[in-house]
């Protein structure tokens, strides 16, 4: 499958996928990196990995509408058939998810649905729970709520910062979103039309 990966900043993520698709059983190929964002690192990975990439600064736009548009006209441009959200930092409107769902993955911080939005890590070490981990999951237009693809748990240690925790969380997205990608680009998962997970299993 032809992906894009949408980032705003360092990009591990990004990285990680990256490697997932050169293994050469991969059902999938990263044809296009698209950041809100200009200069940021993820950017450079790309394009160290001479894999297409575009800026499309939301700045630029006068509303999400116009934003959302654009993006749309990128990914047709490269014929993208899935969608990552690395690190994506802004919501994309209800016209775009509906138009891509069951086609656009997110990764989340924490073990939704627990802990949704942003600061995830502040809240998990403010509610004192002693698991937290990732979630890969299908875009929906309630943020944070769609269909839960991976998900994989870290311990939280009595002595975590957000930022020891982020770390330890990070290292999990690194493999959580690379199976799931595989997993739906090789239609091996797939969202149902109940909104739910759907496995492929060969009987
Ligand atoms: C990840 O921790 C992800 O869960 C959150 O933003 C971070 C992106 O990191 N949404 P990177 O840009 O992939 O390094």
């Amino acid at each position: 499958a032809r992906v894009a990966v949408l980032i705003s900043g360092t990009g591990t993520n990004l990285q990680a996928l990256m490697e997932q698709v050169k293994k050469p059983w991969s059902s999938a190929e990263i044809v296009l990196v698209i950041s809100n964002r200009p200069g940021v690192e993820g950017l450079k990975k790309a394009a160290l990995a001479g894999i297409p990439t575009r800026v499309v600064d939301h700045k630029q736009y006068g509303s999400r509408a116009e934003f959302d548009s654009t993006i749309e006209r990128v990914l047709e441009e490269f014929s993208v058939e899935v969608v990552c959200l690395a690190g994506f930092m802004r919501i994309l409107s209800g016209p775009f998810v509906r138009k891509w769902s069951g086609k656009l993955l997110n990764v989340h911080p924490s073990l939704l649905p627990s802990f949704k939005g942003v600061n995830a890590h502040r809240q998990v070490l403010q509610a004192g729970v002693r698991v937290s981990g990732c979630t890969v999951h299908f875009v929906a237009e309630e943020v944070d709520a769609g269909a839960i693809i991976v998900q994989e748990v870290v311990p939280v240690m009595v002595s975590d910062t957000e930022d020891s925790l982020s770390e330890r969380v990070k290292e999990a997205e690194h493999r959580a979103f690379p199976a799931a990608l595989e997993l739906v680009a090789s239609g091996t998962v797939r969202l149902g039309e109940d909104n739910k997970i759907h496995w492929n299993t060969q009987e």
